[in-house]
């Protein structure tokens, strides 16, 4: 089963494709799950908005209908949370989710901090930012470390930081 950081790597990807610079992640964890994507893309217009959330719109030149966002929203559903999308046309784009993560059909957390790893890896990626936050509240700032040389070392270094700081909150990954 596809597990929860997979999905939020996939939708990472839409805010790389649309050439974003920034992306900054926030994963609020309470009664509810809420994690929040927002970045500095191309961002879209209310016409390609609409299309996006009615599910039948993708910019993907190998699919006909996109995959990713449709898959969270039924993700959402399921855990009946919610979901919004927020995007303004050469702005950004901004995704706010929430869960109940204490559902029976919430997936497992997957290994989070390698997401934040593999982003750390994109050349076109100049900041990214994460907030974790419950009672207590962390907050990674990757733009000194990105401006310099990418090594395998620091990759995993930032992997093992945030899982780390996971499972203090109390997340099971
Ligand atoms: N962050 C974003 N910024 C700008 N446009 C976006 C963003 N996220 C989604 N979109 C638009 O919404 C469309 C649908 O996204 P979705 O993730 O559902 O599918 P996809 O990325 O096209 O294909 P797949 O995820 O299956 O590879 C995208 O093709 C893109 O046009
Ligand atoms: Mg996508």
């Amino acid at each position: 089963m596809t597990n929860l950081s997979d999905y939020i790597y996939d939708l990472c990807q839409n805010s790389i494709h649309a050439k974003a610079n920034t992306i900054i992640l926030t994963l609020s964890l309470s009664n509810v799950l809420t994690i929040i994507i927002q970045d500095d893309g191309i961002g879209m217009d209310q016409e390609a908005l609409d299309k996006v959330t009615n599910f039948n719109y993708t910019t993907n030149k190998n699919r006909s209908v996109g995959l990713g966002l449709s898959m969270i929203y039924d993700l959402v559903n399921q855990t009946e949370g919610s979901f919004e999308l927020k995007s303004k046309k050469d702005h950004g784009t901004t995704l706010r989710l929430t869960f109940n993560h204490q559902h029976i059909d919430f997936p497992k957390f997957g290994n989070f901090g390698s997401i934040i790893s593999d982003l750390y890896m994109y050349e076109d990626l100049t900041n990214i930012r994460l907030y974790i936050k419950n009672g207590q509240f962390y907050m990674f700032d990757l733009k000194q470390i990105l401006s310099k040389e990418k090594t395998v070392g620091i990759k995993k270094y930032i992997e093992e930081n945030i899982n780390q700081k996971l499972r203090n909150i109390g997340v099971d990954i």
